[in-house]
């Protein structure tokens, strides 16, 4: 394919319709447009997502977003060199609009589609803000649906899964003790706000898999259920008690105690595997409480941090497009039209 290559990135597999143009050159991805549809607040009154109603939503948005992208990037259809598309992992109805909108494109425009990983896409993203990747780094992707620690000799032929989390993902334990405290849908960005005016000391939550016994089997593992479950069970004692709730130290002590263990087995991995870079993607790596201890905990342990800005950090067109553009850098076959999308699409599958 000829270079600069401009990709086009879809990404619809929750609630929000992200279309995004990427420039891609041997050397560097330079984002033109990114622009975001979201269906959130459909769904808020739900407390959670409505496949469905997400489905619905990006059948709505999805023309009237691809052209203000291309409208504000001054860019025709016809300039379009390769669309990158998520397959997955993620919600299969959304995922279907995405993904018929994008061949429907590759065929009309005849040029390549690629089927990509929408997880993957969470971490590739940096490459627009920092550079390309290194030559090896540690990827840690934290979001409502996800939670993994991934070592990456190459961001397209070479990530492999050293852990994930075994029951929440780190934003879904966000969003359940959210619930838990009364606040709105959802609860992610709330309890950061509390937790800032909080004493993170305050009450000492559990933190999951840090026990001797499971840094044998799951050093790289992360367990959130059980931490949800002791703010429930000290909310609840306070509560029968009659007494008046401290929200702000609660969410602190809660965040803290997430953070601490991200934060902590994310470094032992890195020294673990002598990498000396850490990128850091997906909705919660909005999370202040993350961000402060990471770039605490990295400066003392050597570790390069990189994570974007935080509209890179939630679901957009710009990290497909930008794990399209790595994909097209490498030169790799395009994926088959009538690919299909797999809600549960592992993470060592980042192309289709
Ligand atoms: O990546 P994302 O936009 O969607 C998924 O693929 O899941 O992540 C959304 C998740 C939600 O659970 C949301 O509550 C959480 O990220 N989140 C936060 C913050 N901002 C978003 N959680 C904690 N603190 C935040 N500042
Ligand atoms: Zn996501």
């Amino acid at each position: 394919m000829r270079q600069p290559a401009l990709v086009l990135g879809i990404e619809t597999s929750c609630d929000e319709t992200g279309v995004a143009l990427v420039r891609a050159t041997a050397d560097a991805s330079e984002l033109l447009v990114d622009a975001v549809a979201s269906s959130v607040d459909e769904h808020a009154r739900f407390g959670g997502i409505i496949p469905e109603i997400a489905s619905r939503a990006h059948l709505e948005s999805f023309v009237p977003t691809l052209q203000r992208a291309l409208a504000e990037a001054d860019v025709t259809l016809a300039e379009v060199d390769a669309i990158a598309v998520t397959a997955g992992p993620g919600l299969v109805g959304p995922l279907t609009v995405g993904a018929a909108a994008a061949k429907a494109l590759a065929v009309a425009l005849d040029k390549p589609l690629y089927g990509v990983n929408h997880v993957i896409g969470h971490a590739v993203v940096d490459e627009l803000v920092h550079g390309l990747f290194p030559e090896r780094c540690m990827a840690l992707v934290v979001s409502g649906g996800h939670t993994s620690l991934l070592l990456v000799e190459d961001a397209v032929t070479g990530v492999s899964e050293l852990g994930h989390t075994l029951d929440d993902a780190a934003g879904e334990a966000f969003d359940k003790v959210g619930r838990l405290l009364g606040l709105p849908y959802p609860g992610g960005p709330h309890i950061d706000r509390l937790a800032r005016e909080g004493d993170p000391t305050a009450i000492r939550f559990p933190r999951g898999l840090t026990a001797a016994k499971d840094q044998a089997k799951h050093a790289a593992d992360f367990s959130f259920s059980g931490l949800k479950t002791a703010v429930a069970r000290w909310v609840e004692s306070r509560q029968d008690a009659g007494e008046e709730l401290p929200l702000a130290d609660v969410a602190a002590s809660f965040a803290a105690s997430v953070a601490d263990v991200l934060t902590a087995k994310t470094i032992a991995a890195c020294r673990q595997h002598g990498v000396t870079t850490l990128v850091v993607g997906g909705g919660f790596s909005a999370n202040s409480q993350l961000r402060d201890l990471l770039a605490q905990r990295c400066a003392e342990a050597g570790i390069e941090l990189r994570i974007p800005p935080i509209r890179y950090c939630t679901d957009n067109g710009a990290m497909i497009a930008a794990l399209g553009a790595a994909v097209v850098r490498r030169g790799l076959p395009a994926s088959p039209l009538d690919l299909a999308v797999d809600s549960s699409m592992p993470l060592t599958q980042v192309l289709v």
